[in-house]
């Protein structure tokens, strides 16, 4: 992974150079699964992703809906399907659910990097679209943390609202959800059957996380509506496709001024109208000066807090990390001189 080729583009000095005379004083980030990828968890939408790798025909489905699935895999986390039928969605989700429930993931570089961005006063809000928890194994405060899809921390009945106990629910997947990525699974039952709501008996129990076709958590307009545009310098987009709204369109919600620094695998936020060629509009004076740093999120993190002077900060958080973050954090640390 070290060998990844890091490319910048020019706005990116000038974007550091700020943050470094404090000129940037509040800083936005928005995250999506990339960022948890060198975790092991693989995201939506690259190949091997979520989607693509989704294999319908092992879904307890009909063949209708196994068809859908095949054509739009987005199905699977969308309210349509899941008022209907359960059994995919928690099919596909139960290791994730399982998994989440005993941290088998842990946090990369890049959550880390929130933390320093919190650590140095710089961290106004933290927007994640993920779903795993690990933004939240840190010390950032919950406060500064908005799940903008949910979490996995949490289980509710989708249809009513009730919570349902975490240690109860995990029980419930394990036990009543089979495992299509192990049918030798012993523990996991042949066939899928309900996990019904305690109050309203419908069986409508998951994860409280938000399936396409919900609503966003009050939680996500509310601190939008408090940070956007006034209270932000920079916005920091990490790991994400900039596919879903209304999370990408946080992007666009920023002054004209304010620059947008995205680290991310491929380009991304071309459609989304970010830009980043160093250039003036002439005509009315405007400046976009949007930074993208293209490369593996351990990576470009680590180019950035080389370029802020704060690699020797991730220290502290090695024992919180994933082990291809550690690594990667101490080949960085190795490459430093050493001081006489
Ligand atoms: P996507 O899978 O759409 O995008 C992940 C992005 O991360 C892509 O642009 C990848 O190129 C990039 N990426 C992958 N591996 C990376 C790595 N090691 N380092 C850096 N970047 C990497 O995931 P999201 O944008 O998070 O919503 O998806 C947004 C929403 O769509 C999710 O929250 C989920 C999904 O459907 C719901 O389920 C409602």
């Amino acid at each position: 992974m070290n060998s990844q080729a890091i490319v910048t583009t020019k706005s990116l000095q000038s974007i550091i150079a700020k943050i470094k005379d404090g000129s940037i004083k509040r800083i936005v980030t928005l995250t999506g699964a990339g960022v948890s990828v060198p975790s092991g968890i693989p995201d939506f939408r690259s190949p091997g992703g979520m989607y693509s790798s989704l294999r319908p025909e092992l879904l307890t489905a009909n063949e209708k809906q196994k068809r859908s699935m095949s054509a739009e895999p987005t199905l699977v986390v969308d309210w349509d399907l899941f008022r209907v039928n359960q059994f995919p969605y928690l099919e596909v989700r139960r290791p994730f659910i399982l998994g989440t429930a005993k941290q088998q993931w842990k946090v990369t570089l890049a959550h880390c990097f929130v933390q320093l961005l919190h650590d140095k006063g710089l961290l106004q809000r933290h927007y994640t679209q993920n779903i795993d928890g690990l933004d939240h194994q840190l010390n950032i405060p919950a406060e500064k943390i908005v799940n903008v899809h949910g979490s996995l921390a949490n289980a509710a009945c989708e249809a009513c609202g009730t919570e349902y106990p975490r240690e109860e629910f995990c029980f419930e997947v394990k036990t009543k959800i089979k495992n299509i990525y192990d049918e030798n699974d012993l523990e996991a039952p042949k066939e899928s059957s309900n996990i019904r709501c305690k109050k309203c008996h419908k069986p409508a129990v998951k994860p409280a996380t938000v399936l396409f076709g919900r609503n966003l958590p009050a939680t996500f307009h509310k601190s939008a509506a408090e940070d956007f545009p006034n209270q932000i310098d920079l916005m920091i987009v990490m790991g994400t496709s900039l596919a879903v709204f209304p999370a990408a369109g946080l992007v666009n919600r920023v002054y004209m001024e304010t620059p947008r620094l995205v680290l991310n695998l491929t380009m991304v936020g071309v459609d989304q109208g970010l830009d980043f060629g160093p250039f003036t509009y002439e005509e009315d004076d405007q400046v976009r000066n949007d930074a993208i740093v293209l490369g593996d999120s351990d990576q470009t993190v680590l180019h950035m807090v080389k370029e802020l002077n704060w690699l020797q900060d991730l220290i502290p958080y090695q024992s919180y990390m994933c082990p291809n973050s550690i690594s990667a954090l101490n080949d960085a640390l190795n490459e430093l001189p050493s001081s006489v």
